[in-house]
């Protein structure tokens, strides 16, 4: 590099540094900058040329992510083990599913995206009060980009993230923001039933006795709630909506508004999750991947950035335990001579504190630096 070269490399990392500043300052994500009116993206969100390009070509519209009818789910012998072969097909093949007929009212669903919106959507100045990167030790803050200091482009999105892996499961109501606290305790309860049935179903369906995954995912007392908000982007071919990464979870459970722009890496190609009203969606994340000795695979995802419309997204993270002990391992029963086991032990707390250390775009979808 030659001396100019250099002196505009450190002088435009100073100018980024600053406008990320400027950004995180402000305290009101990047809903703020398009409330503020402005026709173009700033710098700090845009993506490198040569990541652009890689994505071109690579769009499949011909498939979709199964789909898979939960009705009657432990009622009918035949029907359950029809569901159980499904849902473990789904999860081998794709690791990312939709489930409908789950039981939990539409309403209620409907609820809670109103809800999360209306944080999101709310005065400016009491939502900054809730503004924080105190992502170790906080229960319910909001804030945009969790990596905007390592990320090499910041992700078109904002987030209320609700944390009760650090309380056991228990959140102080009165921590949760007015407008949002009664709907939301009562959604998480349905969905942690409905992360038990499925991970249920998984656990029978490796021949597993049935509350073999639930047990170790312990759900009631694991969960963690990322409440994202995609304003629309004026330029959305410049930047993201979420970077490409594979959850750390054991399973996730996600419900999305009809906006859509989620998207799945299968064989190599990105596919979209169709908005289907009333569906949650299912995946597994690198937990599970190192638990069931890669049987079930955490996959990757993105979500692109689009000019209309303001996306909603409520996911529901299930971690286990929040301990620094080493307590997960390969399931013995999934290991064999033939199948010996792959991954080291590992503990929830350093898979999370080392999630909110690195930007996503490096966390990735690697699990090598945790294989034997
Ligand atoms: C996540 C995630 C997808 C979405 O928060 O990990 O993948 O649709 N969200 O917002
Ligand atoms: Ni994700």
């Amino acid at each position: 590099m030659d001396t100019q070269n250099a002196f505009n490399e450190t002088q435009s990392s100073h100018d980024r540094l600053k406008e990320l500043k400027e950004f995180d300052e402000g305290k009101l994500g990047v809903k703020g900058l398009v409330d503020a009116g402005i026709q173009k993206i700033p710098g700090i969100f845009v993506r490198p040329i040569e990541d652009r390009l890689k994505d071109f070509g690579t769009y499949s519209d011909d498939i979709s992510v199964p789909v898979i009818d939960f009705s009657h789910f432990g009622e009918n012998e035949d029907r359950t083990a029809e569901i159980i072969k499904e849902t473990i097909m789904a999860s081998k093949e794709w690791g990312f599913f939709q489930v409908i007929n789950h039981g939990i009212p539409k309403e209620l669903l409907e609820l809670m995206i109103e809800r999360s919106r209306m944080f999101h959507e709310q005065d400016a100045e009491t939502k900054k009060l809730f503004y924080s990167r105190d992502f170790q030790s906080k229960h319910v803050y909001f804030f945009s980009n969790h990596d905007l200091y390592q990320s090499k482009a910041a992700n078109w999105r904002d987030t209320l993230y609700v944390n009760a892996r650090l309380t056991n499961g228990e959140v102080d109501p009165q921590e949760l923001p007015p407008i949002y606290k009664d709907v939301t305790l009562e959604y998480v309860n349905h969905i942690h039933k409905l992360a038990d049935l499925i991970l249920m179903s998984i656990s029978l369906g490796l021949g597993l006795e049935p509350e073999c995954l639930g047990n170790m995912a312990k759900c009631t007392k694991s969960w963690a709630i990322i409440n994202s908000y995609y304003p629309a982007c004026p330029e959305p071919e410049l930047t993201i909506g979420l970077d490409a990464h594979v959850d750390t979870s054991f399973i996730t459970l996600l419900l999305q508004d009809n906006i859509g722009g989620l998207q799945v890496l299968h064989e190599k190609k990105w596919v979209n999750v169709e908005p289907i009203s009333g569906a949650l969606i299912v995946n597994f994340g690198k937990i599970l991947q190192m638990i069931t000795n890669d049987m079930i695979k955490g996959i990757c995802h993105r979500v692109i950035a689009k000019t209309i419309g303001r996306r909603i997204s409520i996911a529901i993270n299930y971690n286990g335990i929040y301990s620094s002990e080493k307590i997960h391992g390969p399931i013995k029963e999934l290991t064999s001579e033939e199948n010996p086991p792959i991954y080291k032990k590992f503990s929830t707390e350093g898979l999370i504190k080392s999630f909110f250390s690195k930007s996503l775009d490096e966390v990735g979808a690697n699990l090598d630096e945790f294989k034997l």
